[in-house]
């Protein structure tokens, strides 16, 4: 028997779902049952009945999902794949920040751990980040943690005051304006596509901004035949198979997500055979998170 093989038998026998992010290698999300972006798996985690999940992606991927369903086994196979820009901020910052402006709205973008949801009033994904701070029923809003995202909402809610934290992704931070102009020139029928998390320049000059799930969407409803895209460099493989006639470029050189790139067959595989690496959280802080996470599902 092949990995692969092993891997769906596995699967069969435990009553799993294997769940995967965009970003995922190949392999990944060819076995994976459902690929998406952050809120389309938090919906899918939800929504499944299964009492296992699998989850291929970072450590706040799977732990939104536990989030959303306490009753079930969450497990995440690559035990270090965390996610940096979660890491910019931490519980005792958002605390002392959420002192300073009492009267404020704390929206937090999912790439949080869960204690930053717990002391949040509502999250967001990339998707729905403008709506979600048009809804909130204050005029003032703290915006954690990726300071290009709370930038373009910033752009697009200009009736709200939008106090920024100033944490960023590594890997949308990579995208150049030099690199745009140069695809731009030459490809100039190209449809240039990026993510939010890209710097400031490089989204102003973008022809579409979109979370990862608007690109496929976009893609597919398009006329255009090429496309130059400023995100992860997984997020190609699931453009190219959905789109055969269509062709697809990364904007300048790859983009890498190391993160990402930690499950591997054999990881999933393992995972599923031994159970690990399962999520625990406690009680309260999936009680407080349940909310803010509740609450963005409500406002969209
Ligand atoms: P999406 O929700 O758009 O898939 O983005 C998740 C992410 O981690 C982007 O870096
Ligand atoms: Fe986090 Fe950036 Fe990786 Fe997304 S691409 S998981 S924001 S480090």
């Amino acid at each position: 028997m092949n990995i692969k093989e092993e891997i769906l038998k596995l699967k069969e026998t435990k009553k799993a779902v294997i769940l995967a992010h965009n970003y995922q290698i190949p392999e990944i999300q060819d076995l994976a049952d459902f690929v998406g972006d952050s809120l389309e798996l938090s919906k899918t985690s939800k929504k499944i009945e299964a009492p296992f999940i699998v989850f291929c992606g970072v450590r706040f991927m799977a732990e939104t999902a536990k989030i959303l369903s306490p009753q079930k086994t969450v497990l995440l196979p690559a035990l270090d794949a965390g996610c940096p820009l979660a890491d910019t901020i931490l519980p005792d910052q958002l605390l002392a920040l959420k002192a300073q402006h009492p009267d404020a709205w704390v929206v937090s973008y999912v790439n949080t751990s869960a204690q930053i949801k717990a002391s949040s009033d509502v999250c967001c994904t990339s998707s729905n980040a403008v709506s979600v701070v048009k809804n909130v029923p204050s005029k003032k809003v703290i915006f954690v943690p990726d300071k290009n995202l709370g930038w373009w909402v910033s752009k697009n809610v200009p009736q709200k005051e939008i106090i920024i934290w100033q944490g960023s992704c590594f890997v949308h931070e990579q995208f150049t304006l030099e690199e745009l102009e140069r695809a731009r020139s030459a490809m100039p029928d190209a449809v240039v596509m990026v993510h939010p998390e890209c710097r400031k320049e490089v989204v102003q000059r973008a022809d579409l901004v979109l979370s990862t799930a608007g690109m496929l969407k976009s893609a597919r409803e398009s006329q255009k035949k090429r496309f130059i895209v400023g995100t992860e460099e997984g997020m190609l493989h699931k453009l190219k198979k959905e789109n055969p006639q269509k062709e697809f470029y990364s904007l300048g050189c790859a983009k890498t997500c190391v993160n990402m790139k930690k499950t591997t067959l054999r990881e999933l595989r393992d995972s599923l055979a031994k159970g690990r690496y399962e999520i625990h959280l406690e009680e309260d802080i999936i009680k407080k998170a349940s909310i803010a996470l509740e609450r963005m599902i409500q406002y969209i």
